[in-house]
């Protein structure tokens, strides 16, 4: 009796001692998004698992069962783009070719522009150039002479122009010229880049890096020594750079360690926030608004049709504002990650933008005015690097290039720039303008009868398609055909930069229109009621299966 009531007892106390451990497990578990996305650890197990395999000749034309007669079509415009590509990008596909043997980044960005399934035989027969040598207005011109509408928007960096970064790094040059490459002491330009970045960002202090996952690394570094709390939390799908802990899943050939990867815009991860005490930072990466939980839209996983976008400004202004709350509340730093934002929304970037003020914000891209750049801007108490009760417990942060004389003179320039009027100008009616260029476009496309509509936030459009269909990746093959670059995510992102004039975007519609056209009479969009996103997604599961055992 004794003995039954001590185990009783015993099995009390083990239960007292792991429940509350059992129910915070629990509340992560709830917080995560239900994607492979949302699960790091797993993700990055089904990645190993999954095996490489590639249509050949026999099935590229047909995997969605299209009829003899389309597939027929398809191979047909297939060989058509092929000459045609072959013939007018003749010198940037003979340099990308041969650049591409030691250019280990080529190699990557050329294998993952399209599903794998479809990617060997594409770049047999359809290859693309990697090469260009002018940019102007916003265009930009390859090896060939050809011009190009740029949408590539230099991976966010180009807000104003091509031509307004010329100017920046032109003056930034001058102005740093008589002390040259000169590391660790700095050019006095960098004192008045800080003033203007206190002003902007509202924040205290500023410290420069070289890029912007430098900057998020070294935030996030400075939220764990201040709170002297081990874990940041991200949302799932946000970019933050290529470091460890910003890259939980596939990609990072580490496991996830003190990272919390939790759904955006969700209640539970709210309640996480609010209850877990080992929380240092939440990190936003406000490009999220426009797709939340969703990864970067990159066409090398455009399988099917489902991908969806869509920029609800008040409900993500709610979101960042409870968030806010929350970060007060527990002591965790917020800090917006604006590496690719900032600028593009608002001259406040998205602080300003949202009405909602962060512990530290993350600059890049286009703030070092074409130049390599990152910045960290925040609380004088977050900033700090050491303790001064503590004199050895710092938190080290250098690097050689930091505050490079050229670049620092690149970005007075950007800064002074963004000030005149006519750059002011631009961000009047930013969001109308972009918004109803978008509406443009897509009753256009609408109009044609085509399956394709854009999505945007402001100056940021990604392409979605509205009937299921294995074949929406050669859209960009197409729009490159029409004049119009695309990076190597192809129509997952377009970026356009501020200066398109009226003129400039309506010949980049009529571009879009008639490659959609052409795609759709080449057969790619063939469509019958058995094709489902689902039965796409089921069919290359089969296929997995099928090659993996
Ligand atoms: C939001 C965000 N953070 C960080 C980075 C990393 O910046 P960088 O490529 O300069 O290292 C990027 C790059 O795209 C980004 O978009």
């Amino acid at each position: 009796m004794i003995q039954t009531f001590a185990l009783t007892a015993v099995a009390c106390a083990a239960l007292a001692a792991t429940l509350p451990l059992a129910v915070r497990r629990l509340a992560l578990s709830r917080a995560k998004h239900p994607s492979l996305s949302g699960h790091s650890r797993m993700a990055k197990r089904v990645a190993t698992l999954i095996p490489g395999y590639a249509y050949d000749e026999s099935r590229f034309f047909d995997c969605d069962d299209a009829p003899a007669a389309v597939a027929a079509q398809r191979r047909a415009a297939l060989q058509r783009l092929a000459s045609l590509f072959g013939k007018r990008f003749a010198r940037s596909l003979a340099l990308t070719a041969e650049a591409a043997e030691g250019l280990s980044d080529l190699q990557f960005t050329g294998a993952y522009r399209v599903p794998f399934q479809f990617s060997p035989l594409l770049r047999e027969h359809l290859r693309t150039g990697s090469f260009v040598q002018a940019s102007s207005g916003v265009t930009i011109e390859d090896l060939d002479g050809n011009l190009f509408y740029d949408l590539t928007g230099s991976y966010g960096v180009n807000v104003f122009g091509y031509d307004f970064y010329k100017g920046c790094i032109a003056a930034g040059v001058a102005q740093a010229q008589r002390l040259g490459p000169v590391l660790g002491a700095y050019h006095p330009c960098v004192a008045s880049n800080v003033e203007k970045l206190r002003a902007i960002s509202g924040l205290d202090e500023v410290s420069f890096h070289m890029s912007g996952t430098e900057a998020v690394m070294q935030a996030v570094r400075l939220a764990r020594y201040h709170t002297r709390r081990s874990h940041l939390v991200r949302f799932c799908g946000a970019y933050h750079g290529w470091w460890e802990d910003v890259q939980p899943g596939p990609g990072n050939p580490l496991p996830p360690r003190e990272t919390y990867t939790l759904k955006e815009m969700d209640e539970a991860t709210l309640h996480v926030l609010r209850t877990r005490r080992d929380i240092a930072c939440v990190l936003v990466n406000p490009l999220q608004a426009l797709h939340p939980n969703v990864s970067a839209p990159g066409d090398s996983s455009l399988v099917d049709s489902s991908r969806r976008a869509h920029f609800d400004r008040a409900a993500y202004t709610a979101w960042l504002r409870a968030l806010r709350a929350v970060c007060s509340e527990r002591g965790i730093v917020l800090i917006f990650d604006e590496v690719f934002v900032g600028f593009r929304l608002a001259p406040g970037g998205a602080q300003a933008y949202f009405g909602v003020r962060a512990d530290m914000v993350t600059y890049g891209k286009t703030l070092g005015g074409g130049l390599p750049v990152g910045v960290v801007c925040g609380k004088r108490e977050l900033m700090k690097r050491y303790r001064p009760d503590r004199p050895v417990d710092i938190c080290f942060a250098r690097g050689t290039f930091n505050s490079h004389p050229y670049v620092m003179g690149a970005m007075h320039a950007f800064l002074e720039r963004i000030e005149r009027p006519e750059v002011r100008a631009l961000y009047e009616g930013l969001d109308a303008r972009w918004d109803q260029r978008a509406l443009t476009l897509n009753q256009r496309l609408r109009d044609v009868g085509l399956p394709v509509q854009v999505a945007n936030l402001s100056s940021i459009w990604t392409v979605c398609y509205t009937q299921p269909s294995r074949y929406n990746w050669m859209l960009q093959y197409y729009l490159r055909a029409h004049g119009l670059a695309l990076s190597w995510v192809g129509t997952g992102r377009l970026i356009f930069s501020l200066n398109y004039s009226d003129e400039d975007f309506e010949a980049v519609v009529q571009r879009f229109v008639a490659a959609a056209l052409e795609m759709q009479a080449d057969g790619w969009w063939w469509h019958d009621a058995a094709l489902t996103n689902r039965s796409i997604k089921r069919g290359i599961l089969r296929e997995m299966f099928a090659h993996r055992f």
